[in-house]
């Protein structure tokens, strides 16, 4: 039988059995009659120790060689593991020059080198951890979402709207060499989205409770260690939901059951980012988990960062955005447990938040998720259900004609509504410590770079 390295290292059952297992070399070691390999085929980090006797050949057994074993699984001496496999026959499959190998045996590569070969770093120990935490956060989330009651949407990548008003668009034109004149293959711009909010709302007025969660595109000219150009996007929209406060609240449950959910399915994983990148991270992570989450006004935000003016580059000021210095001073003025900021001036946010109606202050009903170690992690609001201050709205930021969609949403059973969206990258720094966000996304692409 063929048997992935995890299958391998849990059968406890096939012991005796005679298996085939396939992978890559991760370590090679030889004693006086015995060669010792690890295999390692990126189905756990733990890679299952293959015992050789001295009749093989260990010349082609190179570090990063990819190679099928056969043999019996038997019963370790070690102490590491508790099967390993006894080789009766190793084929190489491709060699590996390890001299000319980016990645060096025993070696710990820092993050920044390993990101400079996005084809061969998955073949590392931390990436590897990584990439497979990222792949059971989306299995979880899914799975929140699902117990939760939540229908889910493929809102489109390709669409005519500019859902935050930031201009932070690419556009999609096909190649001139198709036979449709510029601007012509939709009749209209079209772009690829930076959020799928909008067609969200449209289908929370037929589901009440919806979800997406997919790739979100920014032309923002940002080489910060929290942007990309490319990211993924998780986004909810609820429909009868008359306060902030409820919206918080399924927000902090998608933190804390994802993160539980994950924790318990690969707790190897997420233990060796820790300690990779920073063991303090474990404890701070059990912290978040652990306490209920904050809410300041935003007016209060900056009542604080006031107080401490003396520490920023920024001066804070009512009416100004929050920099990332403050992000990260009222994350640590909370005593690093997760903080909702709430009702921004409305000249901050876009559109479609919806008013508060408190005077000369003007603000609206939005809320951000700060993090320890990010910021920012989720940005969301009640949305303007009502018909004539959307209308309002729409006109004022010169939107009337392209929305009215949107507004009819408003004339056709409208509902108190609101929802987020949670940056999954930044999602993953936060709960794996990791400093920057292209370690956390298989192939990263940002200013100057699109490699592969
Ligand atoms: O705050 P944002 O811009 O909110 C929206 O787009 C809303 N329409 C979402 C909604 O309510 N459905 O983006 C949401 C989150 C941010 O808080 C951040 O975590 C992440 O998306 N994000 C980015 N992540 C990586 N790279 C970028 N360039 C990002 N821009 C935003
Ligand atoms: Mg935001």
């Amino acid at each position: 039988v063929k048997l992935s390295v995890r299958d391998a290292l849990r059968s406890h059952g096939a012991l005796g059995e005679r298996v085939k297992v396939q992978g890559w070399i991760r370590s090679t070691r030889s004693q006086k009659e015995v060669l010792f390999l690890h295999i390692n085929d990126g189905s756990s980090l733990e890679s299952l120790q293959v015992v050789a006797d001295s009749s093989f050949d260990n010349r082609e057994l190179t570090f990063g060689s990819s190679v099928e074993v056969q043999g019996q699984l038997v019963k370790s001496p070690a102490k590491r593991q508790n099967v390993e496999l006894k080789a009766e026959k190793i084929e190489v499959i491709g060699n590996c020059d390890a001299k000319a190998f980016p990645i060096k045996y025993k070696e710990k590569h820092p993050l920044e080198y390993l990101r400079q070969y996005p084809h061969l770093r998955c073949r590392t120990n931390v990436l590897g951890s990584i990439l497979r935490v990222r792949s059971e956060a989306t299995a979880a989330i899914h799975s929140f979402f699902k117990d939760s009651g939540f229908v889910h949407i493929h809102t489109p990548i390709i669409t005519s709207n500019d859902c935050e008003g930031a201009g932070e668009l690419f556009c999609v034109e096909p190649l001139s060499k198709i036979n449709v004149p510029k601007g012509k293959f939709f009749d209209v711009p079209a772009f690829l989205t930076v959020s799928g909010q909008l067609h969200l709302e449209v289908m929370a007025g037929a589901f009440t409770q919806v979800f997406t969660f997919g790739p979100t595109f920014r032309a923002e000219n940002s080489q910060s260690r929290r942007h990309l150009a490319e990211f993924y996007m998780v986004e909810a929209e609820i429909s009868f939901v008359e306060t902030l406060q409820d919206l918080m609240q399924v927000m902090e449950e998608l933190f804390k059951t994802t993160t539980t959910m994950i924790l318990s399915n690969c707790p190897e994983d997420v233990e060796l980012c820790h300690k990779y990148i920073d063991p303090g991270q474990k404890d701070r992570l059990e912290h978040m988990l652990k306490n209920n989450f904050l809410t300041i006004s935003y007016t209060e935000a900056v009542e604080i960062l006031k107080q401490a003016s003396q520490n920023f580059t920024f001066t804070p000021e009512w009416g100004a955005d929050l920099q990332t210095e403050h992000e990260k001073y009222l994350v640590q003025h909370c005593g690093n447990i997760p903080v909702f900021i709430i009702n921004y001036p409305r000249a901050l946010k876009p559109f479609y938040m919806r008013d508060n109606e408190d005077g000369p202050q003007h603000t609206v009903a939005a809320v951000d998720l700060l993090v320890p170690g990010v910021g920012e992690l989720f940005g969301g609001s009640l949305r303007e259900e009502r018909y004539h201050f959307l209308e309002q709205q729409l006109a004022r930021s010169g939107l009337t004609e392209a929305y009215q969609w949107y507004l009819d949403l408003r004339q056709f059973g409208s509902v108190p509504h609101g929802g987020f969206g949670m940056g999954f990258e930044r999602y993953l720094q936060c709960i794996l410590g990791i400093a920057n966000i292209k370690d956390v996304i298989p192939f990263p692409r940002f200013t100057h770079s699109c490699l592969l």
